[in-house]
C-alpha cells in the first residue's frame, strides 16, 4: 500500500529538515514517494564539467546564429537585382542562422534536462480536490529546490551562457523591428510597373516572351496574347508584376465593352483589343484561363472570374477588385505599344491602395 495515506510524521517547522526534507514530505503528503533521487554527476567532477562545457557550446552557437539572423535581416543587400550578387543568398542566410539558433537553443536544453538534471523516481496515486495552503508552501519549497537544482548559481560558465539566448529574443522580434527600421517597400515599387515611362509620344511596345513586337493581325479574333513590357528584362522576373493579357475582342462584345468603359478606361483599348493586366487581384496568380464564348478570364488558384466584356470586373469567387487595364495603340512600326503605365495598381489589394 502507497505511504500517501500514512498520518504526516514529520514537523515542517523543524530547523534541522533541509529543503530536500520538506520536499520530499511535501511528496509524500500529496502521494507521491520519491523512491530514487541522484544527481548525475557529483558537484564539480569532471564529467559535469565536460557537460556544462557542452550545454553552453549549444547556447553559444545560439547566441552568435540568432545575432547573425538579426544582422543579416537588417543590413543584408535583400532586394531582387540581376545576375550574381549577395541579394541570391538572403533568404538562405537567413533560413540557415535560424536553423542554426533553434537547433542550439534545442539540443541546449535537452542536453541540460537528460545530462545535468538529477535522477528522480517517484510514484504518484490519483487524488482530486483543491491544495490546502499548507500544500501550496510546500509547493513554493519545491520550485525553489528545483531553481537551486537547477545549478545555476554555482555555474558561472552556463549562466554566462545563458546570456547567448539573448539574441534569440531578437530573432521573434526581427521582423516587427525590421519593418520599422527600413522601409521594405522602394518608394512606389508597388504602383508602377515595366510599362512605367510609355507616353503617347514615347509609347513601350508590347512585345511576347522572345521580345518580338505584335501586329494586330497577329492576334486573331477571340484570341489573345500574353505581352510583355519591350524594355531591357522586361520579360525577367524583375517585371513580374507586368505581364499582360491583349485580347482581341469579336466587334460586338468589343462594342459592349466600350459602352460599360469606365471612366477611368477611357481611350484604353484599340479598335476591338483590350490589354488587362494578368495578375489577379485577389492573391496574385497569373489569371489567362480565357473562356472565349463567356467573355470570362478565370483564374485558377480560387476560381475568381473576370468579365472582359465589363473592365474586367470580377463576378464570381474571392477577387474584389477589377483587373487593371492598360492603354495601347498602335505604334508608328505597327505594333502594338502602351501609352502610359496602368492607371491603378496591379495586383492583389492592399491598404494603401485607394
Ligand atoms: S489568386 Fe486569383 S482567385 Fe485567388
Amino acid at each position: 500500500m502507497s505511504e500517501s495515506n500514512t498520518p504526516v510524521l514529520v514537523d515542517l517547522d523543524d530547523p534541522n529538515l533541509t529543503t530536500f526534507d520538506i520536499v520530499r514530505e511535501g511528496a509524500r503528503r500529496d502521494g507521491i514517494e520519491i523512491v530514487h533521487y541522484e544527481p548525475q554527476y557529483p558537484a564539480g567532477s569532471k564529467g559535469e564539467r565536460r557537460m556544462v562545457r557542452i550545454v553552453s557550446f549549444f547556447f553559444l552557437l545560439t547566441g552568435i546564429a540568432s545575432t547573425a539572423f538579426v544582422v543579416a535581416f537588417i543590413w543584408w543587400p535583400w532586394e531582387y537585382e540581376m545576375g550574381s550578387n549577395p541579394s541570391k543568398v538572403y533568404t538562405p542566410i537567413l533560413g540557415l542562422t535560424l536553423g542554426l539558433a533553434l537547433i542550439g537553443v534545442g539540443l541546449g536544453i535537452l542536453t541540460w534536462g537528460k545530462k545535468l538534471l538529477p535522477h528522480e523516481i517517484a510514484i504518484q496515486d490519483r487524488h482530486d480536490g483543491p491544495s490546502d495552503p499548507v500544500e501550496r508552501k510546500i509547493t513554493g519549497e519545491t520550485l525553489k529546490f528545483i531553481g537551486s537544482e537547477l545549478s545555476v548559481a554555482r555555474r558561472p560558465a552556463l549562466k554566462l551562457s545563458l546570456l547567448g539566448l539573448l539574441p534569440l529574443g531578437a530573432v521573434a522580434a526581427a521582423v516587427p523591428i525590421g519593418a520599422m527600421i527600413k522601409d521594405p517597400h522602394h518608394p512606389d515599387v508597388l504602383f508602377k510597373t515595366g510599362f512605367a515611362g510609355a507616353t503617347p509620344e514615347n509609347p513601350i511596345k508590347l512585345v511576347r516572351d522572345d521580345y518580338t513586337p505584335i501586329r494586330p493581325e497577329e492576334v486573331s479574333t477571340g484570341g489573345q496574347i500574353t505581352v510583355f513590357p519591350g524594355i531591357p528584362g522586361g520579360v525577367s522576373n524583375k517585371y513580374a508584376d507586368s505581364p499582360t493579357l491583349l485580347i482581341h475582342l469579336r466587334e460586338d462584345d468589343a462594342e459592349v465593352l466600350r459602352q460599360s468603359l469606365y471612366q477611368i478606361n477611357n481611350g484604353s483599348p484599340w479598335q476591338s483589343y483590350v490589354a488587362y493586366s494578368k495578375i489577379c487581384t485577389h492573391a496574385g496568380c497569373p489569371a489567362s484561363l480565357y473562356e472565349q464564348q463567356t467573355n470570362r478570364l478565370l483564374c485558377p488558384c480560387h476560381q475568381s472570374q473576370f468579365l472582359i466584356t465589363d473592365n474586367a470586373r470580377p463576378v464570381f469567387g474571392p477577387a474584389t477588385r477589377s483587373l487593371p487595364m492598360l492603354p495601347i495603340t498602335v505604334d508608328k512600326d505597327g505594333h502594338f505599344a502602351a501609352t502610359s503605365d496602368y492607371k491603378v495598381p496591379v495586383g492583389p489589394a492592399f491598404w494603401e491602395k485607394s
